[in-house]
């Protein structure tokens, strides 16, 4: 860390937003890193690590998305712990957040901003 140096996003194009089905995910290599990128029905996108920190299977993409108590929520394929897509947050282990990703769509295409070191 030092200080006084600005830190830069660094955008990343994925696909076209209408590939991702609504209420799926797909994976995408963002700068090495695999990330889990979900569209929902209402067309938010949202991005969080693929890595499923309680099985070590690379597997969220393929993660149920859903909806706990107004919290927009993807459910791990293996062991079904559920994982805030806003903030990556397991909800029921505090302890436990997948990195997320700022997304944006532009002119129809998916970025997804690679990890800064810094969430917002
Ligand atoms: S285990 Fe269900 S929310 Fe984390």
């Amino acid at each position: 860390m030092s200080a006084g140096t600005e830190v830069t996003t660094t955008w990343v194009a994925v696909c076209p937003a209408e590939q991702i089905v609504p209420e799926t995910g797909v994976c995408a290599l963002v700068e090495g890193e695999q990330v889990a990128v979900f569209r929902l029905a209402d067309g938010s996108v949202w991005a969080l690590g693929n890595l499923d920190p309680f099985s070590g299977a690379s597997v969220m993409a393929r993660g149920i998305v859903g909806d706990r108590a107004g919290v927009p929520v993807v459910a791990s394929p293996v062991y079904k712990q559920c994982f805030d897509l806003r903030t990556g947050a397991c909800l029921d282990d505090p302890s436990v957040a997948l990195p997320a990703h700022r997304t944006e769509v532009v002119e129809g295409v998916v970025l997804v901003a690679a990890q800064e070191g810094m969430a917002t």
